[in-house]
């Protein structure tokens, strides 16, 4: 049988060396270029990483062209609907859904873990009361490394699963501890009488002096989001995470480094541009005057929400987001102040698909486009709709360490360049230039 390689020659010296060709379970094949620098003394460039496959991977698929994504194989439509974040975590984690007795001993053990270190709390009064909740998460979250540094061996397996489930028990409490500190009221602890989400609500908005209700459908919606957030492949702030493990750091600071990567608006900072934006839009009479600035050339705006590296058709997490929101909004008081920020959002996505310049260039809306709005119907204020970003994404950021660290490829990162500065020069002393 004729062996699939691609044959690269260079043609200013004949040689030629032979990439095999390596194919996944779904998508594109891969041509393996390890051979081109030994044989050719080339490297490949790729700036913004549009062609390059960084790891093998058996986590997350996602097919861009059709707008499928998958978690182990699980599509998001049936586990947004019949799943539980902290199901998907475990199935992000370890591969497989758990039975009831695994789901069990999983959801205890994440509670066991779910405090913080007293001492971590002082960490926030370090932050000015109007921080940006990003950069608190920042910090915070590599802080953690200092409380299971000398005790975490990333080469051993156990360590580092238990580094896992500890991660994905704290992060809501981080995370609501974030926007405490922003409103000035009281860090509320866990509750283990309550379930993952729900207690995430409860820290977040229980104040001591009087009960909480949790609203069920406010619980739902937010389970979706998180499941909706949970992991997305390869993306920037995931490619961080394994790039900042790959020399072996402690996992909590390469959380840190993936949080710093999502909080941009082209990544996960988008949630809270897109809530901006409809708010500047004001009416859905002047989405026109917007969609034209984000087609002008000389105008660098960009509709938020809009277009994605890889989905090239409808991003099928925006398809169900925007039914949720439907249907969290129906739920709510018909004056609800989010319904004009919502019939801006149609009346955006409407014109947008229906423009040129967006269907050339397959612009569709993105899970953050709806996020947004669902969050601000659970009272969540706008800047801190990227840490819940990051408190979902963390079970994926983690899976990708676990992957990484286990994988019989693993080494350190480390991208080569095409250099394009100074030749070669000498130095000349100050009194010499001029
Ligand atoms: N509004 C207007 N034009 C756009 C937009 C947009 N939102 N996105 C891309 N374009 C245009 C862009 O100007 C370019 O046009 P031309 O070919 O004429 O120069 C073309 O579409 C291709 O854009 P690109 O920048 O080469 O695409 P990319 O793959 O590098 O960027 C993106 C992807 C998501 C950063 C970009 O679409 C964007 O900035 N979107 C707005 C921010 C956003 O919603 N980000 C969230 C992404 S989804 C959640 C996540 O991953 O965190």
């Amino acid at each position: 049988m004729k062996s699939e390689t691609v044959t690269i020659t260079d043609n200013s010296t004949g040689k030629t060396v032979e990439c095999p060709i390596l194919k996944g379970t779904y998508g594109a094949p891969v041509i393996d270029t390890a051979a081109l620098y030994k044989e050719l003394g080339m490297f490949t460039l790729d700036p913004g990483f549009t062609t390059t496959a960084s790891c093998r991977s058996a986590i997350t698929y996602l097919d861009g062209e059709h707008g499928i994504l998958l978690h182990r194989g699980y599509p998001i439509e049936q586990l947004a609907e019949q799943s539980s974040f902290l199901e998907v975590s475990y199935l992000l984690l370890h591969g497989e859904l758990p039975t009831a007795d695994e789901f069990a001993d999983y959801e205890s053990q994440i509670k066991r873990y779910n405090n913080v270190h007293e001492h971590l709390m002082r960490f926030f009064n370090g932050y000015r009361y109007d921080a940006h909740p990003m950069s608190i998460m920042v910090g915070v979250t590599g802080a953690m490394a200092s409380y299971y540094h000398e005790t975490v061996d990333v080469k051993n397996p156990e360590h580092r699963m238990q580094t896992a489930h500890r991660l994905i028990a704290k992060m809501p409490n981080i995370g609501s501890k974030v926007y405490k500190h922003g409103v000035g009221e009281p860090f509320i602890y866990p509750d283990n009488s309550l379930g993952y989400i729900e207690n995430l609500m409860n820290m977040m908005f229980a104040i001591p002096s009087e009960p909480y209700e949790l609203h069920p459908q406010a619980v739902q919606a937010l389970d979706k989001l998180m499941i909706l957030h949970a992991d997305h492949e390869q993306n920037a702030s995931t490619s961080t995470v394994r790039l900042s493990g790959s020399s072996e750091a402690n996992p909590f600071a390469a959380i840190s480094a993936g949080i710093s990567t999502l909080w941009g608006k082209a990544h996960g900072g988008a949630n809270e541009a897109v809530l901006e934006m409809l708010e500047e839009i004001g009416d859905p009479k002047n989405v026109h005057k917007f969609v034209d600035r984000a087609k002008d050339k000389n105008d660098n705006y960009r509709l938020m929400g809009f277009g994605h590296r890889v989905y090239k058709n409808f991003d099928p997490r925006a398809t169900i987001i925007s039914k949720a929101c439907h249907e969290v909004l129906d739920d709510m008081d018909p004056n609800s102040e989010l319904r004009p920020l919502m019939e801006i959002a149609m009346e955006l996505e409407k014109i947008a698909l229906e423009d040129e310049y967006f269907i050339e260039r397959k612009l569709y809306p993105n899970v953050d486009f709806y996020s947004g709005i669902i969050l601000r119907a659970l009272g969540i204020p706008t800047s801190m709709f990227t840490v819940f970003f990051a408190m979902a994404r963390s079970a994926g950021w983690i899976a990708n360490w676990l992957e990484l660290m286990e994988d019989p490829d693993f080494r350190i990162g480390r991208p080569r360049q095409l250099y394009i500065g100074s030749e070669k020069r000498d130095y000349i002393p100050l009194d010499k230039r001029g």
